[in-house]
């Protein structure tokens, strides 16, 4: 079992190119199979989450190919409508293929994703919207069989902006008869990548980043090349352990806007951000002050995955900083291990004040989930000796290779076997 091994004290410093974005793809790889031909998903991040995917394609009878670091998907051969449980329970957003496989097959059937490491993860919206389109939908014994010999176009009205739930929706309208509309859409800038890519196929997909979405359905799909924006999250991460570590590091081809509330926050805690085309740059001293409240929402609001390596970066900060998670229910448990290193972090529900410590000590922590576990390697970056990450699975779903990506901005980070 690997495990990763972190060193302290090193500033960042240089440049990175950021990886493809996991839950940019993700959807992208569920709407290949819309159509019937050859699909080419470029600057695919390889990660544990993809190979998920692939998985599911090609259990459904689709053909998928690296060529570099672009997956090609042709999905004309596809010929099933069902995913078992195995391959469900991979990754829990394995949900959204069941949109796209009932807007091809006008039948579908999957398990019911239960929750995850974060907590209760209902898709209870999802349905909804499937079943506003026109599908007959039996959630028996932990098995969900959808049915639509035709789908219609509807005004779909999600009670939370969702993103999974407005992906699945936008899925399956593209094969309803005539024009779905979708209020109160997720604004994710996923959302919008996901939109470009049908758009790409022959869809007729508008307004994704606003509140209203647009779906004119049934049009004749064709195979389409994608290229997969920077993760913005990945980038949050390093901008975070730059802050906390001390360094100047730039990022080119990303889109900076879509990080605002991070810089923001960064900022305030005392670095210099700067932005210009499709790069950003920060500078940090290395000494944070701790700064207002941290309220997790949904789009443009303050991101929840960034919200554990926010707080990795405040741990040594002068004074205390309260974060508010209104996104899942259980999305602290790093607090714990962040705890074994000398962090010193209160939890009750969804809140958590983080008072600045004079310094963290490495320690021996396990990654809880995949957010929890980057913040555990920022804390590593800060702390004095030697820290040791395991359970490294939860981290492999969406980061290509921390190790690499951290080292190449001067870090001392290594990823090995425990006894070598
Ligand atoms: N919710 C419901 N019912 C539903 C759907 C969602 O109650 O039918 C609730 C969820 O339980 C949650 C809230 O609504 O409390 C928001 O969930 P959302 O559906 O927006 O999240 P998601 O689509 O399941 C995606 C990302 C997450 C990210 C969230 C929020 C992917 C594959 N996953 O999840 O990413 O945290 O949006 O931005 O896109 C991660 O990358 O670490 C990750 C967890």
């Amino acid at each position: 079992m690997q495990e990763l091994f972190v060193e302290g004290g090193r500033r960042l410093c240089g440049e990175l190119t950021i990886q493809g974005s996991k839950n940019g793809v993700l959807p992208v790889l569920a709407a290949t199979i819309v159509c019937a031909g050859e699909c080419r998903i470029e600057n695919c991040p390889r990660l544990s989450d993809v190979d998920a995917s692939v998985a599911i394609l090609r259990h459904l009878g689709c053909h998928t190919q690296w060529e570099g670091n672009a997956l090609l998907v042709d999905t004309r051969q596809m010929d099933r409508a069902e995913v078992p449980d195995a391959l469900m329970r991979e990754m829990r957003s394995s949900v959204i293929f069941l949109g796209a496989i009932l807007a091809r097959q006008g039948e579908a059937a999957l398990s019911y994703p239960g929750g995850c490491e974060l907590g209760p993860r209902p898709i209870d919206m999802h349905l909804a919207a499937l079943r506003a389109l026109g599908a007959e939908i039996d959630e028996r014994g932990g098995t969900l069989r959808c049915r639509a010999d035709v789908l219609t176009a509807a005004e779909i009205v999600l009670p939370l902006p969702s993103v999974g739930a407005t992906e699945n929706a936008i899925l399956a309208a593209c094969g309803a008869e005539g024009t779905s509309v979708i209020y109160n859409a997720a604004r994710e800038p996923e959302l919008a990548e996901l939109q470009a890519f049908l758009n790409a196929m022959g869809a007729e997909v508008r307004g994704a980043g606003s509140s209203v979405i647009t779906v004119a359905g049934k049009r004749q799909l064709h195979g389409g090349t994608h290229r997969v924006g920077a993760d913005r999250i990945v980038e949050a991460t390093y901008l975070c352990a730059a802050a906390a570590c001390g360094g100047d590091i730039r990022f080119k081809g990303v889109d900076y806007r879509q990080l605002s509330t991070v810089t923001a926050a960064l900022e305030e805690a005392g670095c210099a951000v700067t932005s210009e085309g499709e790069q950003i740059s920060l500078r940090s001293a290395g000494v944070l002050r701790a700064i207002r409240p941290v309220r997790t929402a949904p789009y443009p609001g303050f991101p929840t995955d960034a919200q554990p390596a926010l707080m990795a970066a405040l741990l040594c900060s002068t004074g205390s900083t309260v974060f508010v998670e209104n996104i899942f229910e259980n999305r602290y448990r790093h607090a714990d291990e962040l705890a074994r290193m000398g962090a010193e972090i209160r939890v009750a529900g969804r809140v958590a004040v983080v008072s600045g410590v004079k310094a963290l000590h490495g320690a021996a922590v396990k990654s809880t989930d995949l957010r929890g576990g980057a913040a555990l390697v920022l804390a590593g970056l800060q702390a004095e000796g030697e820290t040791c990450v395991s359970q490294l699975e939860h981290i492999d779903r969406g980061y290509e290779d921390v190790a690499r990506d951290l080292s190449a901005l001067g870090a001392q980070i290594e990823r090995r076997e425990k006894d070598r």
